[in-house]
């Protein structure tokens, strides 16, 4: 079962989600592709979303994966499902697993999600939230300026703080949370700067851990865990700038980025 491990996101922010798989899965190969020329996909229609997350799929299946980790909130909000009814292999997203590490941590049953205006307005968070305990209460906020941001490689200093500081300001306002879910996964990449906003009362849960959990018990269930004892190669794909792309992957990871591709996917 030496195959691959798939992970599509629209960007770098996946990668905060690999580095979690690569941890908990140190003997799997992942084959990570980040559509960074076309992202944001936050503020895209639903179509286009589900049109370029095919295209992605459709690159690493022929790439003969053995797991498909969709890795980006937006396209596991809109596609999730489509993808899981028409392939072969295991799907999973990561919004079902931020969900339940955030109940998992709650005490008051206040929770905040912050993500994309497409992850916000598909309201996928409240329904995996409630599905699990429909006493949860749940305060949601779309925060546009962030993916932009951590796409430019802005992950600290006065500037990114006036962004951060500017756009949760809604949130707190509302507040009572105890828990804050980021619900974008570039937004680990400025977990730092949301927490010191937030304040240290609130603990802010990113889905990665239990995204990486997950996987491993279905490869495990599925026999489908790698038995090789041979070190594994990881492949990265951008359809965009690949300086941008090494350098944030290079401050994100503990060694440098080996295999880094840049891809088309529009044709
Ligand atoms: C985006 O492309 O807008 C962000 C990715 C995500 O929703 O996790």
């Amino acid at each position: 079962m030496k195959r691959p491990i798939g992970v599509i996101d629209s960007g770098v922010g996946g990668l905060t989600v690999a580095r979690e798989l690569m941890r908990q899965l140190p003997k799997e190969a992942f084959l990570y592709l980040g559509d960074t020329q076309r992202c944001p996909y936050g503020p895209r229609s639903e179509q286009e979303v589900r049109a370029f997350t095919w295209q992605m799929v459709n690159y690493l299946l022929r790439k003969n994966i053995k797991m498909l980790i969709v890795a980006c909130n937006t396209a596991t909000a809109y596609t999730l499902q489509e993808l899981q009814e028409n392939l072969d292999i295991p799907v999973i997203g990561v919004i079902e697993p931020g969900a339940r590490a955030a109940i998992k941590v709650s005490q008051n049953k206040r929770i905040g999600v912050i993500g994309t205006e497409g992850t916000i307005q598909s309201k996928a968070y409240p329904r995996a939230l409630q599905s699990i305990d429909e006493n949860i209460r749940i305060n949601d906020l779309a925060c546009p300026p962030f993916v932009p941001m951590v796409e430019d490689g802005m992950l600290s200093g006065p500037e990114a703080e006036g962004i951060v500081a500017r756009t949760l300001q809604p949130l707190k306002n509302m507040n009572h949370i105890d828990t804050l879910i980021l619900g974008c996964t570039h937004y680990p990449l400025i977990k730092g700067l949301v927490q010191n906003e937030m304040g240290n009362h609130i603990q802010v849960i990113s889905s990665g851990e239990e995204t990486a959990r997950e996987a491993s018990l279905i490869l495990s269930y599925q026999g489908l865990l790698n038995q090789s004892e041979e070190d594994p190669v990881h492949e990265f794909y951008t359809t965009g700038n690949m300086e941008k792309f090494r350098s944030v992957a290079n401050s994100w990871f503990d060694q440098p980025v080996q295999v880094l591709k840049r891809i088309r996917l529009d044709h």
